[in-house]
């Protein structure tokens, strides 16, 4: 069986992404259920879990997912290893593959995580890079589809950087068909490459500058953080991103039923309003939760589980 990672929405069709979809409801639905010992489907497999930058809801979802279904995870971090006084990702990739099931990691490098995956014998699953954040998105489609029914043929609104997160909702968007309305100031837009693979794809792709007209009549308003992990130029971020904050008034030009996401850490007050966080339209905590349960279809994937 060819090795499966989890590396990037893009590298599934949309099937793909239902399948594990599934795997991971099903999982959730059980769990609600009540725990039972017998469902260990990962038991005797090991996680190693690779941190070279911060993290609240990856660190803590992957470890309790794991747990929940039977496996055990092993927490690193770049700098203790001897990746960070030059062993090479190969070398590394082939030794971990000897010792652990499979690998998760959260890295700016893209670059990385790819090679990574090219030398690793195990499953590698991408924990956010500089460039996407594909294990949210599946939390988050996850979360639209719980609260407001299919996402196919809805329109959703990014407003904000135009960061790694949008990165993984831009390849969502020509996976499972729904509409993705974008809007960042032109510093900060999508990245042409993106732009162009979401084209090629035939993607329902918008983007635009002003805030109001992306989030109009939109089934979802979506913002993230002004600063993510690694931009340096906070002031100059700040400045451009004032506009594109989601608050009471961007709200209300959306559908009357569109809900609020945002992957959190939230930075109340910046790019949203306490009163949209707290607010009957945001659905940020299920969003939160979700991650576990998403993220427990992709390790029951990836680690080839039963039915998986
Ligand atoms: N949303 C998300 O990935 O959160 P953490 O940085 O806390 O893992
Ligand atoms: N865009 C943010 C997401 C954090 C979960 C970052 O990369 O820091």
């Amino acid at each position: 069986m060819k090795t499966r990672h989890f590396l990037d929405l893009s590298d599934f069709s949309g099937a793909e992404i239902r399948h594990l979809l599934n795997i991971g409801l099903e999982l959730k639905a059980k769990r609600r259920r009540g725990k039972k010992p017998k469902d260990r489907p990962l038991e005797g497999r090991v996680l190693a879990m690779v941190f070279d930058k911060p993290s609240t809801r990856t660190r803590v979802s992957f470890d309790v997912g794991m747990r929940e279904l039977g496996g055990e995870t092993l927490m690193l971090t770049g700098k203790e290893m001897q990746l960070g006084r030059g062993e090479s990702i190969a070398d590394t990739a082939r030794v971990l593959s000897r010792y652990v099931d499979a690998i998760m990691i959260r890295t700016l490098d893209h670059a990385m995580v790819t090679e990574l995956a090219q030398y690793a014998s195990i499953p590698v699953i991408n924990g956010l890079t500089k460039t996407t954040h594909p294990c949210q998105i599946m939390a988050d489609i996850m979360t639209f589809e719980e609260h407001r029914g299919s996402i196919q043929g809805r329109t959703i609104a990014w407003t904000g950087d135009a960061n790694n997160v949008l990165a993984s909702w831009v390849h969502a968007a020509a996976r499972l068909d729904f509409t993705l309305k974008i809007a960042s100031p032109p510093e900060l837009a999508p990245r042409p490459e993106l732009l162009s693979w979401a084209k090629q794809e035939g993607a329902k792709i918008s983007v635009t500058t002003d805030a109001f007209e992306a989030a109009e009549g939109a089934h979802a308003v979506i913002t993230d953080c002004w600063v993510s992990m690694g931009d340096d130029d906070e002031f100059r971020r700040q400045n451009l991103l004032k506009p594109y904050q989601v608050n009471g008034r961007l709200m209300g030009v959306a559908d009357k039923d569109a809900i609020f996401m945002h992957c959190l850490p939230a930075h109340r007050g910046e790019e949203v309003t306490d009163e949209v966080m707290d607010g009957p339209q945001s659905v940020v905590f299920d969003e939160a939760e979700n991650r576990l349960h998403a993220q427990k279809g992709i390790l029951a994937w990836c680690l080839g589980a039963a039915n998986a």
